[in-house]
């Protein structure tokens, strides 16, 4: 019997800003930016799932080998008595993966968007019918309390796929602090995290030959569009990636191939030809970099993992 289990849900409330105001403040910019939260509604996220499952991008295949390989060593060195608090919840086969190695006593998933929270949650708790699941409704950048069931537990954080990559060097360290200060000392942080490369490999993967990047990285104006009602015209701007080696990132930007103005919120913003607006960035760090990283941010490293062509690292911090 197909049994629907109650989840309560800890809302802390997170903040929805002012959509309009945020993307105008981008586009008042001398280098035009755009949040890449903007990449995320319904058909974003399937355009990034067919990302992860292209030839050239080797970050998703790399890191679920690295699982395959390592889980039941990981297993070993976390104990018994776990409770994992993934940020940023998913439905994906990574976290699944993991749940059936550890197979802690509660699960708590954390992320801003509620219905995409709930729904992964619901899916998680049918197919694992003992765990306590625990969704926690949240922003990742400000500080988190664990819901109270799960004190007593020990909690490791799980947060893969190379996101902490996304954020800025600085900002990844205050992302690190406050994980920290939520595992408490002893707490565990399982991170995926993508290495330096050689450059023809790194950008293959953010410019596929299929076009999929492309449509991903220009969805984020059709979701404006939606969204907003602005009238950006997709094929007015063409996907741009390439890597910084200076930065030691990724960089990706929606380029106006015309001069063209946009209209937001009663603002007429101009593009020249040529002009570039920002979306993302996406850093990679060698293990010596990451670790360094991880000490600075109240973590040591108990171990890290990488595949023989070393393009992927799966590190397990300690927090102190
Ligand atoms: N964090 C992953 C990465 O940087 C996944 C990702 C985030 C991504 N935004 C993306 C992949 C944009 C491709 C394009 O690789």
């Amino acid at each position: 019997m197909n049994v629907q289990r109650q989840l309560k849900v800890l809302d802390l409330h997170p903040e929805i800003e002012d959509v309009t105001e945020e993307v105008c403040a981008g586009l008042k910019k001398r280098h035009k930016s755009l949040s890449p939260k903007y990449f995320y509604d319904e058909q974003g996220s399937q355009l990034f799932e067919a990302i992860t499952q292209l030839d050239e991008y080797y970050p998703t295949r790399t890191e679920l080998g690295l699982f395959d390989a390592h889980l039941s060593e990981i297993a070993d060195l976390i104990g018994e008595g776990v409770c994992v608090i993934e940020y940023g919840s998913g439905s994906s086969l990574k976290i699944r993966k993991l749940l059936k190695a550890l197979s802690p006593l509660a699960y708590v998933p954390v992320d801003i968007s509620r219905d995409y929270l709930l729904n992964n949650a619901m899916a998680l708790a049918q197919d694992f019918p003992r765990l306590t699941v625990l969704p926690v409704c949240a922003d990742f950048s400000q500080p988190i309390a664990l819901p109270e069931e799960v004190d007593g537990m020990s909690p490791i954080a799980f947060f893969p796929g190379s996101s902490i990559g996304n954020f800025e060097p600085a900002q990844a360290k205050q992302f690190l602090l406050r994980v920290a200060k939520t595992l408490g000392c002893g707490g565990h942080l399982l991170i995926g995290v993508d290495c330096k490369k050689d450059r023809g490999v790194l950008e293959r993967a953010y410019n596929d030959a299929a076009g999929v990047t492309a449509a991903f990285n220009l969805n984020a104006l059709s979701h404006l569009n939606r969204l907003l009602g602005t009238k950006f015209q997709l094929d007015a701007f063409a996907h741009e990636a390439h890597y910084n080696e200076d930065a030691g990132c990724i960089q990706m930007f929606l380029r106006s191939t015309m001069q063209q103005q946009v209209s937001v919120g009663g603002s007429v913003f101009t593009f020249d030809d040529g002009e570039r607006l920002h979306t993302e960035n996406s850093y990679k760090y060698s293990p010596d970099e990451f670790v360094r990283l991880a000490e600075d941010s109240a973590f040591r490293c108990e171990h890290y993992w990488q595949d023989a062509d070393e393009y992927f690292a799966l590190y397990l911090l300690k927090a102190l």
